[in-house]
């Protein structure tokens, strides 16, 4: 087969209903994820990020449609196998953690793999290391902050080494500090890594910093483009009440477009380096 683009992942006319729900939950759902990309899903409240978050990790068959990995059909054959290219990390990690300790978390998905333990304890020991918590290697999760919590569950998933990582509001619980801080973690742990990022949030910084948004209402795609893009459509802004950043706000109202203000979404201050040079 002549593999012609650059996807990781592919939702092909995805329909999806809940067995206990009388509607369509997704509906004819069509997404193409480039490798190496973040992208965001964004939209309102049951509008069926999670539900798109569960197909793409291989917890729920959709009803019609395919779901491709790595340019795969996935398969009850092949299913095993290609769900170890997906790791996930949730709003809440502590649903997700089943150790006495960080490590015995961390080494929780790699116990079935039939790795050497010695190995195995070295993968857990660089995994907590690239996220900052190898000190607190013997303490209960519980003791931990949530932004703490949250670079447990990195750990976790950068030891189990998959390449296309969902995030479903994985900072929602967090304070903007700890927020920023995940955010720039997960930055610099995809260009290490090479990750495709899919990130499921309502968080405007978020977003905002990734290659292209994807807005879903009511089970279906209504638009896709680039976050600069989506933030001058004004239609698609008030229809589906999408917030926008502060900088985009502000160049709207300073009308920095028409001195041929930056193509790109630029923040805060990127946006006040463009002014102090163009002045
Ligand atoms: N296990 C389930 N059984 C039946 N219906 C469900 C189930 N999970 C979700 N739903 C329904 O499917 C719809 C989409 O839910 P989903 O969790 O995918 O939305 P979402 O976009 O992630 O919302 P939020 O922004 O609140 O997280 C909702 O109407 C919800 O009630
Ligand atoms: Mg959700």
């Amino acid at each position: 087969m002549i593999i012609i683009d650059n996807n990781v992942l592919k939702l092909e006319k995805i329909f999806y209903r809940y067995p206990d729900n009388k509607k369509d939950i997704l509906k004819n759902l069509n997404i193409e994820i480039e490798n190496e990309k973040w992208i965001s899903i964004i939209g309102m409240n049951g509008s069926g990020k999670s539900t798109i978050a569960k197909i793409i990790d291989l917890l729920i068959k959709p009803d019609k449609g395919n779901v491709f990995i790595n340019h795969q059909i996935v398969d009850d054959t092949n299913f095993n196998q290609l769900r170890m290219n997906i790791g996930i990390v949730f709003q809440n990690p502590e649903d997700q953690f089943v150790g006495s300790t960080i490590e015995t978390d961390v080494a929780f998905g790699l116990e079935n793999r039939n790795i050497d333990n010695k190995i195995m304890r070295k993968m857990v020991e660089n995994a907590l290391k690239e996220v900052n918590m190898f000190d607190l290697k013997d303490s209960p999760a519980e003791s931990l902050s949530g932004g703490q919590k949250q670079r447990v569950a990195i750990a976790g998933i950068i030891a189990m080494d998959p390449k296309i990582i969902i995030l479903d509001e994985s900072t929602s619980m967090l304070d903007p500090a700890s927020k920023k801080d995940i955010i720039k973690l997960i930055k610099k742990l995809k260009e290490i890594h090479h990750w495709t990022i899919i990130s499921i949030t309502h968080d405007v910084e978020q977003y905002s910093v990734s290659d292209k948004i994807i807005v879903i209402d009511k089970g279906e795609k209504v638009y896709e483009n680039t976050p600069k893009n989506l933030f001058n459509n004004q239609e698609i802004i008030k229809k589906f009440n999408i917030e926008i950043p502060f900088s985009e706000y502000l160049s709207n109202k300073l009308e920095l477009d028409t001195f041929n203000y930056s193509e790109k979404y630029l923040d805060e201050d990127e946006m006040i380096k463009w002014i102090n040079q163009s002045k």
